[in-house]
């Protein structure tokens, strides 16, 4: 296969913080590489440090803000930030 994708990942409250969204998301990028994806992206909440830090390291690079992007259920606007990996 050949083409792009787009990632997105919530585990369950009880598993979070310990490596496992690490571990899930190196499993992903290997699956998309041998499937010969050319690039993988996602849209993460600015204020989510924890995710970030988890696609950061595992090569995502950040390509971008919207501001407001997002209307969250506690009626606040957040910004978003738009990520990807690109294969070599
Ligand atoms: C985002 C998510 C997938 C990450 O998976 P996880 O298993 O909790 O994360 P891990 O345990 O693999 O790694 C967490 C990393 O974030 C770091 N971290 C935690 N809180 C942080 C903070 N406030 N700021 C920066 N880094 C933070 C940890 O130190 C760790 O990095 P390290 O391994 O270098 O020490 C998971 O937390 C989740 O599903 N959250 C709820 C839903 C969600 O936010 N999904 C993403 C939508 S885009």
């Amino acid at each position: 296969m050949v083409g792009i994708g787009e990632l997105i990942v919530y585990l369950h409250q009880d598993f979070l913080g310990v490596g496992l969204g690490t571990a899930m998301m190196r499993r992903c990028l290997e699956f998309a590489r041998g499937q010969k994806f050319r690039r993988i992206g996602l849209t993460v909440i600015a204020e989510n440090k924890n995710a970030i830090r988890v696609y950061e390291k595992v090569g995502f690079k950040r390509e971008g803000n919207r501001s407001e992007a997002y209307r969250g259920e506690d009626g606040r606007y957040y910004d978003a930030v738009e990520m990807g990996i690109v294969f070599s």
